[in-house]
């Protein structure tokens, strides 16, 4: 049996000869996992020897891994923006482009935080991870979080219970905003925005990921322009929207929202690529 030093390096070159980015980070968080200990631990015990069940393990997860099976499906879990969320086949791994949107609506419920409570709207709320990170920050909030997969609400719905906010996220089973029935202040939304026929070329590890999650038709705005419709029935005159999209969407998605909600202000915000990546709309009474 090799020293545990050994196998994080046995373990990084396999993954490394597949063709696996980050590799040796893999490698640690796939022992972590299978030695159920924070990652820095695993380099106090070099020289120690894996148990033939914890080397089994390890073969396993790394099989999977070699077949391009998503880390976070393996591990199963993802953290988003400091929370710690269960994923696994049938949802959406979170990515870290989302924060940028849980950051932005927690700007924006602070600003408003003496106007008292404020109703929230995630339409396509996957694991869960935007309406229980505003849930977590935003103690006025009231959220409601609608998804169409039941598997993607099962797990949001074991992740809400585990981060005790069930009392504040409804999560509603539904076609976007159909499922809400209260005017709100913020509608959020990481919906599919991918071109359809931009999926196949994607990474082997997202095309695993539930095709509901990333096909948003021809332009990859299907979606997205049904939940502007919807939200003119849904959202207050003082409301906002804040959306993620691809950045080749900014400009039709503003002339489309501007058709619906004209005077709205609406702005838009890059990424750490400096990629346009969050859609900002806000009303301010400005619409009908
Ligand atoms: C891109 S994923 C994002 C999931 C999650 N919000 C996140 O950021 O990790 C989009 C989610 O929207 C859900 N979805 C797609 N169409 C929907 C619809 N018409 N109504 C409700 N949810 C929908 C998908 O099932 C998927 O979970």
């Amino acid at each position: 049996m090799a020293a545990l030093g050994d196998t994080i390096q046995q373990t990084h070159a396999s993954l490394e000869a597949a063709g696996i980015p980050d590799a040796r980070l893999e490698a640690e968080l796939l022992l972590t996992s299978v030695l159920n200990v924070p990652r820095h631990r695993i380099y106090a015990f070099q020289e120690q020897e894996l148990t033939p069940e914890e080397a089994n393990l390890l073969e396993g997860l790394l099989e999977r891994r070699l077949r391009r099976e998503p880390l976070a499906y393996i591990l199963g879990h993802k953290e988003m923006y400091g929370v710690d969320l269960t994923v696994g086949p049938g949802v959406m791994i979170p990515r870290p482009e989302t924060e940028l949107l849980v950051e932005r609506c927690l700007f924006l419920g602070m600003m408003r935080m003496h106007e008292g409570e404020m109703v929230i709207a995630e339409a396509g709320t996957g694991s869960g991870g935007i309406s229980i990170n505003l849930a977590i920050h935003l103690p006025a909030a009231r959220v409601y979080a609608t998804e169409l997969s039941e598997e993607a609400l099962k797990i949001a719905e074991t992740n809400i219970r585990m981060h005790n906010v069930q009392d504040r996220v409804t999560l509603l089973r539904g076609d976007l905003l159909v499922p809400v029935t209260e005017p709100v202040d913020l509608i959020v939304a990481n919906l599919p925005y991918i071109p359809a026929d931009r999926i196949a070329t994607l990474q082997p590890e997202v095309q695993r990921e539930p095709r509901e999650a990333l096909d948003g038709g021809p332009d990859g705005l299907d979606v997205i322009r049904r939940l502007l419709r919807q939200s003119l029935h849904k959202l207050k005159r003082t409301g906002v929207m804040v959306l993620e999209i691809d950045p080749e969407q900014a400009q039709p998605l503003t002339e489309d929202a501007l058709a619906l909600f004209p005077g709205a202000a609406i702005s838009i915000e890059q990424d750490l690529a400096s990629l346009d990546r969050v859609f900002v709309m806000e009303l301010g009474g400005a619409t009908a």
